[in-house]
C-alpha cells in the first residue's frame, strides 16, 4: 500500500483514541474550559497571531487550531484524517470557536486551501509523516502570501535517532532515509497510553536531517528569522524523561544535556522563487570532514 495511505488509515484509528481522551493527554478538557495557552515553546516565541490569516497544516483533531482562533487568528487547519477532521468540527461546533477545518493530504495544500495566508503553523510531530522536505517547503511557500512567515516546531532530529535501552540512549535509526525507503513500524497502540487497540497498525515514517529541512526552506525562497534549539519537548519520548513544568518533558538531570526540540520562523523573501545560492550540504559520515 501506498505509505501516505497507510499512514491515513492509522491516523483514523489514533484519532478516535485521541477524541475519547481516556488519559488526558490532549488537554481537551482545558480547551473545553476555554484555555488557549500553546505549549511554553510556542507560547514564547510565535508573537501575536490577532488578525492573521493562519494555515495549522496537520492540525490532527484541531486544538491549537481552535487556540489560535481564540487568540484573534482567522485560522484554517488542514489535516489527511477524516475521523480527525470530523473530531475536530464537532469539538469546534460545540465550543462556539469560529475556525475552519479542510481534509486533505498537506501536498495538496495549496488546491485545497483558500489563501494566502500570513503565517503557516506546523508542530510537534508533523515532519516525520512527510517524505520529501523539497516538496513540502514548496507547498509551504505557495500558501504564503510574500513577507508570510512559517512557525515550526517539532522534535529534533539528533534525538530522532535515539531509543531507550534500559537505562541508557542508544543510536537505534540512521538520521536521515532517503524518500523512497521510509521506516516501517508496526505498533499495537498509540502513544498518548490509552490502551485501545489500532486497527491499522502499519505506519510509514521518514528522518530529515537539520541540513535537509532548512536547505529546502532556503531553496524555497525562504530566509530564516530564528532557529532554536530547546532541552525540552512536550511529550515523553523516552521513559526516562521527566515532568519540566507546563506540561513539558527533560531528559533526568543526571543525564548530559542534548537538544530534544527546535523551532524555526522562516519568512518567505518578498521576490521568493528562486531559490540561487541556499542550500545547505548535507555530508554523511562516509564522505569524510
Ligand atoms: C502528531 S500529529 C500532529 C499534531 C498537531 N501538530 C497538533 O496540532 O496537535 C500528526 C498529524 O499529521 C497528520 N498527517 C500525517 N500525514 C499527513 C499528510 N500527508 N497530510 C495531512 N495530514 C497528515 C495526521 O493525521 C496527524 O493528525
Amino acid at each position: 500500500m501506498d505509505p501516505i495511505a497507510a499512514n491515513r488509515l492509522n491516523w483514523d484509528d489514533r484519532a478516535d483514541i485521541h477524541l475519547r481522551n481516556s488519559t488526558g493527554f490532549y488537554g481537551i478538557d482545558a480547551v473545553r474550559a476555554g484555555d488557549k495557552r500553546l505549549d511554553p515553546i510556542v507560547d514564547g516565541e510565535l508573537g501575536d497571531v490577532a488578525g492573521l490569516r493562519v494555515a495549522h497544516l496537520q492540525c490532527h483533531f484541531g486544538l491549537d487550531t481552535m487556540r489560535l482562533a481564540r487568540r484573534g487568528a482567522i485560522a484554517t487547519g488542514l489535516d489527511f484524517s477524516p475521523r480527525a477532521i470530523a473530531g475536530a468540527l464537532a469539538l469546534a461546533a460545540e465550543l462556539g470557536v469560529s475556525v475552519r477545518f479542510v481534509e486533505g493530504d498537506v501536498h495538496h495544500a495549496a488546491t485545497l486551501l483558500d489563501g494566502p495566508f500570513d503565517l503557516v503553523y506546523v508542530t510537534w510531530g508533523a515532519l516525520c509523516w512527510l517524505p520529501d522536505m523539497m516538496r513540502w517547503a514548496g507547498v509551504v511557500a505557495t500558501l504564503l502570501t510574500p513577507g508570510g512567515a512559517l512557525y515550526l516546531a517539532d522534535s529534533h532530529p539528533a534525538m530522532n535517532a535515539l531509543e531507550q535501552q534500559g537505562e541508557r540512549l542508544v543510536l537505534a535509526r540512521p538520521w536521515q532515509v532517503p524518500i523512497e525507503a521510509p521506516f516501517s513500524y508496526n505498533d499495537p497502540t498509540t502513544y498518548t497510553g490509552a490502551p485501545d487497540l489500532l486497527t491499522h497498525t502499519q505506519t510509514y515514517e521518514w528522518a530529515h536531517s537539520f541540513s535537509t529541512i532548512l536547505g529546502a526552506l532556503l531553496a524555497a525562497g525562504f530566509h530564516l528569522d530564528f532557529l532554536h534549539e530547546h532541552e525540552t519537548l512536550p511529550w515523553s519520548a523516552f521513559p526516562m524523561m521527566e515532568p519540566a513544568g507546563g506540561g513539558m518533558f527533560r531528559l533526568p538531570t543526571s543525564m548530559p544535556a542534548m537538544p530534544l526540540a527546535f523551532s524555526l520562523r522562516a519568512t518567505l523573501r518578498l521576490s521568493a522563487g528562486s531559490g540561487k545560492g541556499a542550500t545547505i550540504a548535507s555530508r554523511s559520515a562516509r564522505q569524510g570532514p
